[in-house]
């Protein structure tokens, strides 16, 4: 009863989002297949529904900053740029439900979002509204132009006026980011279903790196607090672009799951190569991410016994590697696993007890 209990993410929420793929791109005169637009959310949709990803379970299309008009409308509404969005929003939900997925939308707690269109100070309890009419299923709530010292009560209030509807919406937060510490994370977790701790991943190896070393870091503090309906968000899923290769895109899905993390791809599924489908699409990891128990991973060496990750049942387990769908035997609890891992790449082992 700690997490935010609106019954949502009650495993770590899946879908795909546009920020890390394709920014801020309003340009859509020169760029009409890759700017922030309608089309581009339709197009993913289309996608996710026809290539397997919403059978796998990436439910949420989300359009993060930048569809927004740069003025509220007359009446003080949010509005989606005319432009890009032309047929209007609620079009928009209904094109990404239909096709059996859930609609997401970004926002900003503060004055403005940021990358500068109207934020949701000040207008909390209309946006709730706005969105609500809309048919969002999910809100990426980011920290731009807001005080520190506002932002427990600002997110804390906002929640408010989402638990206040007939019909539950994800949030997703960016509090702790912004927040200059210590985090209370208890209310973090009771207010938000997912918190971001670290800044915007970028598309390649180093940015893995410096969030798994996050991670590392803040595990002992936050892990008390994830779990069903709480989840610490360690970005979005990079695969499927250009900077990862095979390996590091294996060991960034691998360490996703691992943490019971939102897998949330930001690629152009229009273009996905066949090594990164299979990748974000291998069953046998998501269901690691998916377990229901929401318990996270902590990491140990490479060489390691069942004992030393907290399996210590006599009867021993079956071994299984879920990148090459390989069983590999019984081991005991005491008995060393050890593997040559290529660098910068994954072997992912389940125990299974006997
Ligand atoms: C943290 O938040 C919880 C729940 O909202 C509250 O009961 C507690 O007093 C807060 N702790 C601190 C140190 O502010």
């Amino acid at each position: 009863a700690r997490a935010r209990d609106n019954g949502l993410a009650l495993t770590p929420p899946m879908g795909w989002l546009t920020w890390e793929r394709f920014r801020c791109n309003i340009d859509c005169e020169n760029e009409p297949d890759s700017c922030i637009s309608e089309q581009l959310m339709r197009d993913m949709a289309d996608r996710m529904q026809q290539d397997g990803f919403l059978d796998a379970g990436y439910k949420y299309v989300i359009v993060d900053d930048c569809w927004l008009a740069s003025t509220r409308s007359e009446a003080g509404r949010l509005q989606p740029d005319p432009n890009r969005f032309p047929s209007g929003m609620v079009a928009l939900g209904d094109y990404i439900h239909d096709k059996g997925l859930l609609f997401g939308i970004y926002e900003d707690i503060g004055s403005e979002t940021c990358a500068g269109y109207p934020g949701l100070r000040g207008h909390f309890e209309t946006d709730v509204q706005t969105f609500d009419d809309w048919g969002a299923d999910y809100l990426k709530i980011d920290g731009c132009n807001e005080r520190s010292s506002a932002l427990p009560a600002d997110h804390e209030a906002f929640g408010a006026q989402l638990a206040a509807l007939g019909r539950p919406i994800v949030y997703s937060c960016e509090w702790p980011l912004y927040e200059h510490g210590p985090h209370n994370y208890s209310a973090i977790a009771a207010t938000c279903n997912l918190w971001r701790n670290a800044h915007d991943i970028q598309d390649h190896w180093q940015s893995v790196v410096s969030v798994a070393r996050l991670y590392a870091l803040l595990q002992a503090e936050q892990f008390a607090f994830a779990g069903p309906g709480a989840w610490f968000d360690p970005d979005m899923l990079l695969i499927g672009n250009s900077g990862l290769n095979e390996g590091e895109s294996r060991a960034q899905m691998a360490l996703w799951s691992v943490w019971a993390a939102p897998l949330i791809m930001s690629n152009d599924l229009r273009r996905l190569d066949a090594a990164s489908a299979a990748i974000l699409l291998n069953s046998e990891v998501i269901a690691v991410d998916q377990d229901t128990l929401g318990v996270l991973g902590r990491p140990a060496t490479v060489r390691f016994s069942p004992n030393q990750v907290g399996c210590g049942a006599a009867a021993g387990y079956a071994l299984r590697e879920l990148f090459s769908h390989g069983d590999l035997g019984v081991v005991t609890p005491v008995q060393e696993i050890a593997a040559q891992v290529p660098a910068r790449d994954a072997l992912m082992y389940k125990l299974t007890v006997q």
